[in-house]
């Protein structure tokens, strides 16, 4: 039987089975404070053995001058409880303000994102009822470091990061996932036909770390066609693990082809500290009156529960909020659709789950959770292990120069003019196109170039002092160089991309 929520997660000590276990609760904003409230008191009937002890995050805190949304304090809770259960939060309009997510999962390393997507059918209305998927997301790299520049008038970049210990610890630990959840297969999903020495070197490590794992079944599938297959088909796939841009995206996809966003909860696991939360946000339109739908953040503390090992109490709860769909109660953002009555209201949804507690639903599938493993050794996916170093050497160096939009040639020629000791251009691109030698005159071009120089003739190598003696030549002749990207071979093999048309 498949489980909806992860039994891997973190190395955390496993606390004595009656002990308290220490959690940080923050309630959030808006709906925040209800459905953790109505989320609390179910934990607390179900008999959860927590100590929750509570940190404010969100609006209020950016408005006293925590650019964050969060207090420095706050940070000692996290660490020492290493469990955060959180409410959703009002992210402020205008500049100056920093996603609190963004800073929580970067500051404390939570590398994974995991979002079971279920259907509920046919207690929940949806195109695809038999839909079971756990989309497991890179959460700290890809275009989401934010390293941003403007280089030119026209031309502003983002760099994408892909590193070897990032992919390695998202691939192990959605194949430990997988494999601790009962799952049969995992699907890797990149554009790695495109971009291939990011993506491509995720996918390289799919396929290694999948040689660890034979009973799971593999595939990878280029996000395009994974995205539109997930839409059409989601029953064919089972977990999903992907870079951080396509997660992101995937995830909400996934989430609302279940029927409703508001019943998934995730997971952000790091090696030290999980953060437990609702996929929704604070919902301010419907705040302070009480018909908040807590399902998803009850969900979010089932998967937390599993985490500090109590995997009786997670599955007690989910089996009795199971039971409640079945019996026809509802909140009001699950009105219509052909039912009759009125909804409850967060606290008396909270309340009939309470009373269901010990049963088994009778049509949607019962969970079963067991405790993850005590210590790291035992499955959880430690630090990957870091290479020696490469041999490294270096070939060239990619100058990137602001210039007018026009005359590729006529750049060339000035690039030429240069005197540069042991080093010759190769080609210039503009926007990734090949432009000279042997461009096209219909080619579109931009006010930035790059301008590729390797060793002179019979040079293998090229000396890094060599490259300031270009610099400093590109500079005096009046080039406006706005950055350089050193080519180099890494054992042999090329690290950079050809350029187009090569
Ligand atoms: P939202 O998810 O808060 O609301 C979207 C719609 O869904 C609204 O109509 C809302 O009433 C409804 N809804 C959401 N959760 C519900 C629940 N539990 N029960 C019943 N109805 C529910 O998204 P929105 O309006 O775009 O964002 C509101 C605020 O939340 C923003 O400030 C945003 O930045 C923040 N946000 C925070 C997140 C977090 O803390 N993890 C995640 C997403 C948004």
């Amino acid at each position: 039987m498949k489980n909806d929520v992860p039994t891997d997660l973190l190395a955390t000590a496993g606390p004595a089975p009656s002990a308290l276990v220490p959690i940080t609760v923050a309630q959030g904003d808006g709906i925040g404070p209800e459905i953790m409230a109505a989320t609390l008191k179910v934990l607390a009937a179900a008999g959860a053995r927590i100590a929750p002890e509570t940190i404010d995050i969100g609006e209020k805190l950016y408005h006293a001058g925590h650019g964050s949304g969060i207090a420095p304090e706050a940070w000692d809770s996290l660490r020492r409880t290493r469990v955060f259960l959180k409410g959703p939060i009002t992210t402020p309009q205008g500049g100056g303000y920093k996603s609190l997510n963004v800073t929580i999962r970067k500051t404390l390393g939570l590398y994974a994102n995991v979002r079971p997507c279920v259907s509920y059918a046919p207690f929940v209305p949806t195109r695809h009822p038999k839909m079971n998927v756990v989309i497991v997301r890179e959460n700290e790299e890809d275009l989401y470091a934010g390293i941003e520049h403007r280089q030119t008038d026209e031309v502003v970049q983002c760099l994408k990061l892909i590193t070897r210990p990032g992919c390695e610890k998202i691939v192990r630990y959605a194949f430990e996932y997988a494999r601790a959840n009962g799952r049969r297969k995992l699907t890797c999903m990149t554009k790695d036909n495109i971009m291939k020495m990011t993506d491509g070197l995720f996918h390289r490590v799919f396929d290694e770390i999948s040689a660890d794992y034979p009973e799971i079944t593999t595939e990878h599938m280029i996000i395009d066609i994974g995205a539109a297959r997930l839409a059409t088909r989601p029953e064919q796939f089972d977990v999903i693990v992907t870079p951080n841009l396509y997660g992101d995206i995937l995830s909400d996809i996934a989430a609302e082809l279940t029927g409703s966003v508001g019943l998934a909860g995730s997971a952000n696991i790091g090696e030290h500290v999980a953060m437990f939360e609702a996929i929704h946000g604070s919902a301010p339109d419907i705040a302070g009156r009480g018909m908040a739908n807590p399902s998803g953040l009850l969900l979010a503390a089932v998967m937390m529960l599993v985490h500090i090992r109590q995997a009786d109490i997670a599955a007690r709860i989910h089996n009795a909020w199971l039971c409640t769909l079945e019996d026809g109660v509802f909140t009001a953002d699950l009105a219509g659709a052909g039912r009759v009555g009125r909804p409850f209201g967060s606290m008396d949804f909270a309340d009939a789950i309470i009373e269901r507690l010990g049963r088994m639903p009778a049509q949607l599938r019962a969970v079963q959770y067991q405790n993850p493993a005590p210590s790291r050794e035992a499955g959880t996916p430690a630090s990957p292990a870091r290479r020696p170093p490469a041999r490294k050497a270096l070939v060239g160096v990619d100058v990137f120069v602001h210039a007018a939009a026009t005359g590729a040639d006529d750049l060339a020629r000035r690039l030429q003019a240069c005197h540069a000791e042991g080093l010759r251009l190769q080609m210039i691109t503009n926007r990734g196109v090949k432009v000279w030698p042997g461009g096209f005159p219909e080619t579109f071009c931009t006010d930035h170039w790059r301008c590729r120089f390797v060793g002179g003739e019979g040079a293998d190598t090229v000396a890094l002092r060599d490259i300031i003696g270009l610099l400093e030549a590109l500079i005096d002749a009046g080039i406006d160089v706005i950055k350089t990207e050193n080519l180099c071979t890494f054992d042999g093999e090329r690290g950079f991309a050809l350029g187009q048309g090569q």
